[in-house]
């Protein structure tokens, strides 16, 4: 929560995590949570820096099965997404830790941590915070500054009070996966922090995004939009938010960028031209980390809680039995296959460029 006086608070790190990625967007509805969920999925997809790999052949074996560590926490105090699109909806209440901190749970082999995870089913946020002000302040009708309070504290919370390291999950059907379970997610290497955190934002660019900025040292904000002007104009409000509070701006995402027809492979662009798009990233003098195109497909994943990306992970183990034989080194990240669907390939070029 922003600070009473004596200067602006100090920036922490996030416990247990090296690198902070924040999706996010001027803008409600552009797609922000569907690029964070396939985002992380395709990040754990890619291989860890090549430096770490011996010549040798156990080094070339411990690379292949290593898999990034990486979490997807989900900020979205009023509108949480993360537990629908990774598949976590029924998957019950966080345990804690010994320390009282909150355990992520697991989906696709990524840390997941929500509000939707913490309230049951049938609540909304918004009312638990208003059933909350209205108990302990006994008025009708919620202050504004106590849900803000509220919103903060939990947000803060969500930041702060997760402990991401593997080994401290439980042995639950969500818990973390185990090294030896087959689903290495690299415990071995850089002790047990994720590589990286995704953090999936709130629409807009309000006290969440504000408090975030000033909070938590972020590694890099990326910026989700669609092709429609007042889409653009939101994500121009986006970006300035990031620099004038000096976080580092990796690109922007052109969201629902264009359809491909299944049946003819022919371009259309459903919401108009990329040109304001394209020009506004000059302009702002930003990369352009990539366009996702508007694929029904996609959509239905998500719904699904199966991330459209995770096809990547049938590709990576059948290439990497076909290097194995070759005895070849394998990097998905490098790479573009035909047998994996076009939008799973955008999210892999968008992972290896913030890795
Ligand atoms: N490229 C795409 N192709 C098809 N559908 C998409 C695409 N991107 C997002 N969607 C769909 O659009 C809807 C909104 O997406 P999403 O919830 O990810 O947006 P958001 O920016 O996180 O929204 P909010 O601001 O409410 O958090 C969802 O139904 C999602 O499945
Ligand atoms: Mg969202």
């Amino acid at each position: 929560m922003p600070s009473r006086g004596g200067g602006p608070p100090k920036r922490r790190p996030i416990p247990h995590v090296k690198k902070v990625i924040v999706v996010s967007s001027g803008k409600g509805g552009v797609g922000k949570s569907t690029i964070a969920a396939n985002l992380a999925v395709a990040l754990s997809f890619t291989s860890p820096s090549q430096s770490n790999a011996a010549g040798d052949g156990e080094g070339h074996r411990r690379k292949q099965q290593r898999r990034r560590r990486i979490g997807l926490l989900d900020l979205d105090v009023f509108g949480p997404s993360v537990p629908k699109l990774m598949g976590l909806q029924n998957a019950g209440e966080p345990e804690l830790s010994a320390q009282g901190a909150l355990l992520p749970l697991y989906s696709h082999g990524v840390a997941c941590m929500s509000m939707g995870f913490l309230l049951p089913p049938s609540a909304q946020p918004k009312d638990l915070l208003e059933g909350a002000a209205t108990a302990e302040g006994g008025n009708e009708d919620t202050p504004v500054v106590w849900r803000g309070m509220m919103v903060m504290k939990a947000v803060q919370q969500l930041l702060f009070d997760v402990d991401w390291r593997a080994s401290t999950g439980s042995s639950g059907p969500h818990a973390a996966p185990h090294p030896s379970s087959g689903e290495n997610i690299g415990a071995d290497e850089g002790g047990d922090s994720l590589d990286v955190l995704v953090i999936d934002m709130p629409p807009g660019t309000g006290d969440v995004a504000l408090s975030l900025s000033q909070l938590v040292q972020v590694d890099a904000a990326v910026v989700v939009s669609t092709p429609q002007e007042v889409a653009l104009l939101d994500a121009r409000k986006g970006v300035s938010l990031f620099r004038k509070t000096n976080v580092p701006i990796a690109g922007l995402i052109l969201n629902m960028s264009h359809f491909i027809s299944p049946d003819t492979g022919k371009n259309f662009l459903l919401f108009g031209s990329s040109a304001a798009f394209d020009a506004l990233a000059q302009r702002l003098h930003v990369p352009i980390l990539g366009r996702v195109p508007l694929e029904p497909a996609l959509s239905a994943a998500g719904d699904c809680g199966q991330p459209a990306a995770l096809a990547l992970a049938f590709h990576r183990q059948s290439s990497a039995d076909a290097d194995a034989e070759r005895g070849d080194e394998h990097d998905i990240a490098g790479e573009k296959s035909s047998s994996v669907p076009q939008t799973a390939n955008v999210f892999a070029d968008i992972a290896r460029q913030l890795v």
